[in-house]
């Protein structure tokens, strides 16, 4: 409109512009608004023009006007001062409202499993990615589902952050406004490539970067097509997806903490106290054998959940399972998180699960009976010059959720113990 000479070009300076245009005029909404306005805030815009039905996403972001017009017409007529448009109001930010299903779920509803929780919160602490091991129905799942709630809340940039994935991929819809919580996802093993990674002719972001600075949670881990469990790794690594396609490439943010979760052996069973396992040793060891390799590498931490006794499922909550409620799990992350945040202001490292080669050296010193420990650890369960990074990295965090300086044998002792896989079966 301005180069046919209906708007004099200067009216339209510092201007951003998203919806699509029907063949009546009328102006309509696209995905992916909040980007855009995130952008146009950031580079200081005058406005901020969208359809009426984006209206409400665009207005999450602060210090931006927003305006709604509804046809082409009265878009130039805006611009030309001859019509007045008010901008929408900011979009309300309801810290209560909240989409995902680990809302309002708590650790203290999950009976026994005080090994699994600990481990959970030992992840949670340093970020680090886990591994539950365990029969169907002892509660992986549902530990899982609690992690996000136990995570430390989200700032208000990140949940923009959050918020612009699903914007993009279409998933917003116009009620929600910013999200709150960070995401759970749980794709099933039969996802595609595609979906667990994004990608697409219209690219789109996958399962990785819908979990976007919350948890994904693979569940039946083995049953994962072994390409998906490689594409993994590297966004696992970077924190980035990095998407080609025919006119360039399209990155997506992908920070989140793996769950995943497995049976011992293909029948669930192996070392079940109600059950016999009907597993050959070639079964479970083809069964494990699966999960080799890069993605395994990328999990600090790998934990049994066995079955809970019937008498402890049913025993009522005691004083003393309030340490494992979420609140007061999550109070211990957060204190745990403050020493980290402290340790490595100033530094590429946000947190434990990042430390290696010489900042591993650096934080995670060894005094000489550990040492002694480790090494002997090694030698008797045959670990790898990988599972010993891994083992300094958790013994870091659980020293960190004590609030120590220095690593003492008792948490390189409880470190090398969250190292399931490695023991011969
Ligand atoms: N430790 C537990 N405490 C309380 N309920 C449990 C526990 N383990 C399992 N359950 C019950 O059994 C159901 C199945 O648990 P789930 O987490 O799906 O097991 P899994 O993922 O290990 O197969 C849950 O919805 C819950 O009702
Ligand atoms: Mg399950
Ligand atoms: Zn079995």
């Amino acid at each position: 409109m301005g180069a046919a000479g209906f708007i004099e070009p200067e009216k339209l300076y510092g201007y951003y512009f998203l919806a699509e245009l029907s063949l009546s005029g009328l102006i309509r909404p696209v995905p992916g608004i909040l980007p855009l306005a995130i952008l146009a805030r950031d580079e200081e815009a005058k406005g901020l023009v969208v359809s009426r039905g984006n209206a409400r996403e665009a207005a999450i972001v602060r210090e931006l006007p927003v305006y709604a017009p509804d046809t082409l017409l009265e878009c130039v007529q805006f611009l030309r001062g001859e019509l007045l448009i008010e901008p929408q109001p900011e979009t309300s930010v309801d810290p209560s409202r909240s989409s995902s299903p680990s809302m309002g779920a708590d650790f203290a509803e999950v009976k026994g499993q005080l090994a699994a929780k600990r481990a959970m919160e030992i992840a949670a602490a340093g970020n680090h990615n886990i591994l539950l091991i365990g029969p169907p129905g002892s509660g992986k799942t549902m530990l899982a589902q609690r992690l996000p709630g136990i995570l430390p809340p989200l700032s208000f940039e990140e949940s923009l952050d959050v918020t612009r994935v699903y914007s993009v991929a279409g998933l917003l819809s116009p009620e929600e406004g910013v999200l709150r919580e960070r995401p759970f996802r749980a794709p099933h093993h039969t996802v595609s490539n595609v979906a667990m990674i994004g990608g697409g002719r219209n690219p789109r972001p996958g399962e990785v970067s819908l979990a976007h600075r919350g948890v994904l949670f693979l569940d039946e881990l083995p049953e994962y097509a072994k390409a998906s469990l490689e594409a993994l790794r590297q966004p696992l690594e970077d924190g980035v997806v990095t998407v080609s396609r025919a006119a360039g490439t399209v990155v997506y943010p992908a920070r989140c903490m793996l769950v995943a979760a497995m049976n011992p052996c293909p029948c669930g069973y192996l070392g079940d106290a109600g059950h016999a396992c009907s597993c050959s040793a070639e079964q479970v060891a083809h069964y494990r054998h699966k999960l080799s390799g890069p993605l395994l590498d990328r999990i600090d931490l790998h934990v049994e959940a066995p079955a809970v006794p019937y008498s402890e499922l049913r025993a009522p909550t005691r004083p003393e399972d309030n340490r494992w409620s979420s609140a007061a799990m999550s109070e211990r992350i957060i204190a745990a998180r403050e020493i980290q945040r402290k340790r490595y202001a100033g530094s590429q490292t946000r947190c434990n699960a990042e430390l290696s080669g010489s900042t591993l050296e650096k934080y995670c010193a060894l005094t000489e009976s550990c040492h002694a420990l480790m090494q002997s650890a090694m030698s008797r369960l045959a670990l790898s010059a990988r599972a010993y990074s891994r083992i300094l990295r958790v013994a870091r965090t659980i020293a960190d959720l004590a609030g120590e300086d220095a690593i003492s044998e008792s948490f390189l002792a409880e470190a090398i113990g969250l190292r399931a896989l490695d023991r011969p079966v």
